[in-house]
């Protein structure tokens, strides 16, 4: 007699077996640990882990059919990156516990180097673009957003600080140096770090065009040089030039004072990428969530926050990071009123 058995169905727990798969490869451990605090091309993971890239794409499919990366599309390019751990959902405890696991992997030095290769080379882009286009810098800008379209909105969370009669700024990647005679206005001290000395030269010449005395200028690069850090770190549009945002927010974390803050101004996540090509952007903006995250990971509190909505389509996003106290928390000297 023929017996029909009704087929169990095993969803949930083909999700969970999905998860396991995923986990259950070298090779993909190692490739959730390079996305830990970056997003990558799979061409630049197939070079970094120096398999082919349809390898590489297999991986990568793996871990995305069980929820572990996601994509952003960067205009015509495609960045991998890691999806966050739902937490009440089935296997986001799991995925949670994978993550920090793979975060304890040391990447094999070899494919930190080339992590190194891939970042010098995107740096070398953004620092190849200023060098060439120092004399056009104020039409590059005006094409995305000039400083007149932020410069209020970052005056406003600037002066909601209470700023001691001492504080220092400093100002990484100025420009063309136009916010510096705000920032000279209401600081003791300010220093404004370039790494394009065509660009710290039209710098030079606002300074000396207002006769600013207090404003020391530095050609250095803020990721990789050495410099005093400030109470008040700006940056004004040069988030989406670095190579490795995430970590960038790291590094300059570290040079503000405690008790001091980070102030940001930056284009929201947008599709254009004419940006690239015209304005040397590396990245197509950034997701509010995303710079808070971020920020958050590298020791800072979110603060206020101002959206500026452009005729263009784009729209910037200025916020204020917090870095408490050692002790006590925001300073009284300079926290926001
Ligand atoms: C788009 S411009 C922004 C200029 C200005 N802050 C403004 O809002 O108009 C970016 C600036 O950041 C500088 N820059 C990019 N990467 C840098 C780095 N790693 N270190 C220091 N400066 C950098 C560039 O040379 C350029 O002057």
């Amino acid at each position: 007699m023929n017996m029909r058995v009704p087929q169990l169905s095993f969803e949930p727990a083909d999700e969970l077996a999905a998860l396991c798969k995923a986990g259950g490869d070298p090779l993909r451990l190692n490739v959730l640990r390079a996305l830990a605090n970056d997003s990558f091309g799979v061409l630049e993971l197939a070079q970094i882990f120096a398999i082919g890239q349809s390898g590489m794409s297999h991986h990568l499919k793996v871990l995305a059919q069980a929820g572990l990366v996601a994509t952003r599309r960067e205009g015509n390019a495609i960045f991998y990156r890691r999806a966050l751990a739902q937490g009440d959902a089935l296997g986001g405890t799991l995925h949670a516990a994978l993550l920090s696991e793979a975060d304890g992997l040391a990447l094999p030095a070899e494919a930190q180097a080339r992590i190194a290769e891939v970042h010098a080379r995107r740096a070398a882009t953004s620092r190849d673009f200023f060098a060439r286009t120092a004399a056009s810098f104020q039409a590059q800008q005006d094409l995305i957003a000039g400083l007149p379209q932020y410069r209020d909105s970052v005056l406003a969370l600037l002066d909601a600080l209470d700023l001691a009669h001492e504080a220092t700024a400093l100002e990484v990647g100025p420009g063309d140096g136009s916010f510096l005679p705000e920032l000279a206005r209401r600081f003791k001290r300010v220093t404004a770090l370039d790494n394009s000395a065509a660009m710290l030269e039209l710098a030079r010449q606002r300074c000396e065009k207002h006769g600013l005395g207090n404003v020391e200028l530095r050609l250095a690069d803020a990721l990789n040089d050495d410099y005093p850090g400030a109470d008040c770190l700006v940056l004004n549009m040069v988030l989406h030039h670095f190579a490795a945002p995430a970590e960038a927010l790291k590094q300059l974390a570290r040079r503000v004072n405690h008790g001091g803050s980070l102030l940001i101004s930056e284009l929201c996540s947008h599709d254009q990428s004419w940006a690239r090509q015209a304005c040397g952007d590396l990245w197509l903006g950034f997701e509010q969530d995303d710079l808070a995250r971020w920020a958050s990971a590298a020791g800072l509190i979110p603060g206020d926050s101002q959206y500026v909505g452009l005729r263009n389509g784009f729209q910037i996003q200025v916020r204020h990071f917090a870095k408490p106290d050692e002790h006590t928390g925001p300073r009284a000297t300079l926290t926001h009123r």
